[in-house]
């Protein structure tokens, strides 16, 4: 089970930079709010945009796992390589889960050791990027996972018909046994590809937006072709979500997340959150966590209509090498962040460094282990943060598996619920994307977006300020 570990948090810790615990406390005002927000959301569960907090409760959860296990079994054994087309919600998901539970050496693996495909997610539009994957992944030996809910975003657009142009070229009729899409399962662009090409799909689901939908078909297929307990990550969101569900704060690991994060910005003006796992296998967990706790929370407008410009920067930092990069800044810089460590009990493995140097300087490494070193580098980090009065926490993971990597998805998505309401923004909505959208399509030569592309080149248009012209 996870714990959150947040003494640190409080003005006993660091002084003025800390919260008061009595606020935390029982009948407290932040107690009686997150009480209240624990039972509104409670009864919008399943509805609307929170359908995603039904993905691990049946028959959501039965309907999507039959589906995905049907097209794994198909699938496997037949393909050398699994590409991902996707991009925001529909591929950090999909690359936190494969980069959490399975070897960082997967794709240099022999067949043979690898409990599936070798998997490469293209999130991106970069040319060089794009060709060397394909250059390793020849299509006849090639499954691609086109994730797109509206078909409309043009970063997965562009890939999926060079796919689908080499596919044709490379295998012909047989071209729409090589792609598995997940999309709206009624409506969209998309949709209308799939239904003309006969391709095999997986719904993502109505209600569940791109940064809430891992624990949907959009992350679990690509993650059961690669061999992980998809079961095991609905099981650890499940049991997350009824202790996240416990109207008393000090019981509730979101409602206590969210309050922390929320009062320590609103009150001690932290309003950047630096995620930073002492585990390279977490490290894109943050960039997972950071979409949906930047994209979720940084609003302009109140739900109410006030200007608020709501809003946390999450930020991303290594254990222990960042300690060699950041800290100074972290322990010596502006005093505006909170830290969050993500402490492992007990890795897959464990190396022991040997004895026998006889250098009396390194003596003390002598018989050690490594997750030792690891999580005394993180302790020591810790102290060193409290020392300059930096407000942190720690989430202990007890080790690294479907079970509790499920956990930590499931607090997260219920944290971010939570803060939104105690922001009073919308969680669900990202308006702010929608004018470089609009733009690029300008710019594309999109019909219906002419008009863009002159604002975009008046509004930018020649200013002479360029060094080096
Ligand atoms: O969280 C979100 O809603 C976004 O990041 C989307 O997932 C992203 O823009 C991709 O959208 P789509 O799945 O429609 O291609």
């Amino acid at each position: 089970m996870l714990t959150i570990d947040y003494a640190n948090c409080t003005s006993e810790r660091v002084g003025y930079h800390g919260l008061d615990p009595a606020r935390l406390g029982p009948g407290s005002e932040a107690a009686s709010a997150a009480a209240s927000i624990t039972a509104t959301l409670a009864k919008s569960r399943g509805t609307g945009w929170e359908r995603w907090r039904e993905l691990w409760n049946e028959p959501m959860r039965a309907e999507h796992v039959s589906g995905v296990n049907a097209l794994v079994k198909e699938h496997s054994g037949r393909f050398e390589n699994l590409v991902v087309l996707g991009i925001g919600g529909s591929a950090l998901g999909n690359i936190a889960l494969h980069s959490a539970l399975n070897p960082p050496t997967w794709n240099l693996l022999p067949a043979k050791h690898r409990k599936g495909p070798r998997l490469f997610v293209l999130d991106n539009v970069d040319p060089d990027n794009f060709r060397a994957v394909m250059d390793v992944c020849p299509p006849k030996d090639t499954l691609y996972n086109v994730i797109s809910k509206s078909g409309e975003t043009a970063e997965t657009a562009a890939q999926f018909m060079i796919v689908r142009d080499m596919l044709a070229k490379a295998v012909g009729k047989k071209a729409s046994e090589h792609v598995v899409a997940i999309t709206d399962p009624a409506k969209g662009t998309m949709r209308q590809i799939c239904d003309e090409a006969e391709y095999a799909t997986l719904p993502v689901p109505e209600g569940v937006g791109g940064r809430f939908s891992v624990l949907s078909p959009v992350g679990l297929f690509s993650a059961a072709m690669c061999g992980i307990d998809i079961e095991g990550l609905l099981d650890g969101a499940k049991a997350m979500d009824a202790r996240c569900s416990d109207p008393d704060l000090t019981k509730n690991p979101a409602a206590m997340l969210a309050t922390l994060l929320c009062e320590l910005a609103a009150r001690k003006g932290k309003t950047n959150h630096v995620m930073m796992p002492y585990a390279n296998s977490l490290y894109l967990m943050a960039d997972w966590y950071r979409q949906l706790w930047a994209e979720s929370l940084g609003k302009k407008t109140s739900v109410d209509g006030e200007t608020v410009y709501a809003g946390f920067t999450p930020i991303k930092a290594l254990g222990a090498t960042d300690q060699h990069s950041q800290v100074q800044l972290y322990r010596e810089g502006p005093n505006d962040k909170v830290f969050m460590f993500l402490e492992v009990g007990a890795f897959e493995s464990d190396v022991t460094i040997p004895k026998g140097l006889g250098v009396e300087n390194l003596e003390y490494l002598e018989g050690a282990s490594m997750t030792a070193l690891l999580n005394a580098e993180k302790r020591a980090t810790e102290y060193a943060l409290v020392e300059s009065q930096r407000p942190n926490m720690t989430i202990h993971v007890p080790r690294i598996d479907a079970q509790h990597v499920g956990e930590f998805i499931a607090l997260w998505e219920i944290a971010t619920s939570q803060a939104g309401h105690m922001l009073g923004v919308d969680a669900y909505d990202q308006p702010a994307v929608e004018t470089g959208k609009k733009a690029t399509f300008g710019l594309m030569g999109r019909k219906g977006f002419e008009g863009w592309k002159g604002k975009v080149e008046e509004g930018l248009g020649g200013t002479g300020y360029v060094v080096g012209e």
